[in-house]
């Protein structure tokens, strides 16, 4: 009985691995990536195979990133990156420095609450593309059933519940870790503190990517490190040959990288860069710190494994959180350390006790229940569609000479414009029209380094609304 299943396993197997072979031969002749690929069924009929098969075949090219699927329209080819378009990569300044950019970034949040405007400045998906629903449900399932979660503070590691139902997850990522080895965090940003605060000292030299997410600068900013900006490729991520030349140059103490769904480029670091840059900093001596928050939110799956899942010698410290897949008001994240938590736990204790008993069992009932995964699984679908419209909206409608990023995960896209545009004057018009975008300057410690650039958030609200911020932001020219 049991042979007979696995000879029925191995024969699914070699069927779909044939038709996908076949399947690939079929899209090489598809040039068009905006024409769509046949249907399962057409795909069925044609090769004599079940609609399963055929769908199983399809996957193959979907995590092989040659094909993407968009929901309610069927498969398309990935549109290959065109590097005539993808934003330039800038040298910024060789020697680390000081960060002076909290003025401007306070500046630019305090933007975000001026109403009405369409808002396409904030990091976070429209309520739409967040289960809140089952948040709710799950929220309920607390209030009635475990009540006290209410009248108690958590341990300042973290609820044990939601440590457990991490750890599992983390682990089917081939992320190697225990319940205890993980800290809950308010958010990705106190992990990235707490990671900071505890392998660092003032004055120490931090490897960042250029541009980087502006919480990253603050945290450097507010500890009173030096910043080494690293050009990155929007397209595979850090210069590894200019960050090796820095560090035979001078200590570099911490690397700060987001690998995997970078804010604001969008890319996703290969595999074998991600192994070249452990090494690296392994070689130097340079604590490697990731931020994972785009961890579930890839188009494809390949190269979507964390730097932590590659680590053999215990360097990398991981931080993450739920606030773009599933709730940015939970305020729920984790930091995994390199080394003990003990003097961890003691800093996050003094800051700020623990993070909320009832979000914490909210995320735990979410990830026990399968709930978690379900959501980001049918929203990063959504994420991708959307991102390529907005694309084709901007190259359309910009000036002559945009070059928009092709990102493979998240739902950001990083614009750069032609000379003599600059992105400052843009901003305020487009704020005078009812629109707001980030400029590029908030993405780095080197003024005028992305005086060009601008962040649009394509998934900020309903696609109507979002077209309509495009088109006035284009009025601005
Ligand atoms: C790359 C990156 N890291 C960290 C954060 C902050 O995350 P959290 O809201 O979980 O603190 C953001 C939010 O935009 C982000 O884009």
């Amino acid at each position: 009985m049991v042979k007979n299943k696995q000879n029925n396993t191995s024969k699914d197997a070699h069927l779909y691995l044939s038709a996908s072979q076949k399947l690939k031969q079929l899209i090489s002749q598809h040039k068009d990536p905006t024409q769509k690929l046949p249907s399962l069924r057409q795909i069925s009929e044609r090769f004599s195979i079940s609609l399963s098969t055929a769908q199983s075949a399809y996957q193959v090219l979907i995590d092989d990133g040659l094909i993407q699927v968009r929901p309610r329209s069927g498969y398309f080819l990935t549109t290959k990156s065109d590097p005539q378009l993808q934003p330039q990569v800038p040298a910024p300044d060789p020697g680390a420095k000081r960060v002076q950019i909290g003025e401007l970034v306070v500046q630019m949040l305090a933007l975000t609450r001026q109403q009405p405007v369409i808002n396409l400045g904030t990091a976070v998906p429209e309520p739409q593309l967040l289960p809140l629903d089952t948040i709710a449900k799950a929220q309920r399932r607390i209030s009635q059933r475990q009540r006290w979660a209410y009248g108690s503070y958590s341990p300042s590691s973290g609820e044990p519940a939601l440590q457990a139902a991490l750890a599992e997850y983390l682990q089917q990522k081939e992320i190697p870790c225990s319940a205890e080895q993980l800290l809950i965090t308010n958010g990705c940003t106190e992990a990235l503190r707490l990671a900071l605060i505890n392998s660092t000292q003032p004055g120490d030299v931090i490897a960042i990517e250029s541009p980087t997410y502006f919480t990253v600068l603050l945290q450097l900013e507010s500890l009173g490190l030096r910043a080494l900006e690293i050009p990155t490729s929007p397209e595979t991520g850090i210069d590894l040959k200019h960050l090796a030349t820095m560090m035979s140059a001078i200590k570099v103490n911490a690397c700060v990288v987001n690998p995997v769904g970078h804010n604001p480029l969008g890319f996703v670091m290969p595999d074998d860069k991600k192994q070249a840059l452990i090494e690296l900093c392994h070689n130097h001596g340079t604590h490697l710190i990731e931020d994972v928050i785009n961890l579930d939110l890839t188009y494809h799956n390949h190269n979507s494994r964390s730097l932590k899942a590659l680590d053999n010698y215990g360097l990398v410290s991981q931080c993450g959180s739920f606030s773009k897949s599933l709730s940015p008001a939970l305020r729920v994240g984790w930091l995994l350390p390199s080394h003990q938590l003990t003097q961890i736990t003691t800093s996050k204790f003094i800051s700020n006790v623990s993070v909320s008993t009832p979000c914490q069992l909210t995320i735990a009932t979410m990830l026990e229940k399968g709930w978690y995964q379900k959501a980001v699984n049918k929203h990063r679908g959504q994420h991708a569609e959307r991102v390529q419209k907005t694309r084709e909206w901007i190259l359309q409608r910009f000036p002559q000479g945009t070059r928009v990023s092709l990102p493979q995960a998240g739902f950001v896209l990083w614009v750069e414009l032609p000379e003599p545009y600059q992105a400052m004057p843009i901003h305020q018009k487009a704020l005078e029209k009812g629109v707001l975008f980030l400029p590029g300057d908030v993405f780095s410690p080197t003024s005028d380094l992305y005086s060009r650039y601008l962040r649009i958030n394509c998934c900020a609200c309903k696609p109507e609304e979002v077209l309509e911020g495009v088109k006035r932001i284009a009025r601005c020219f």
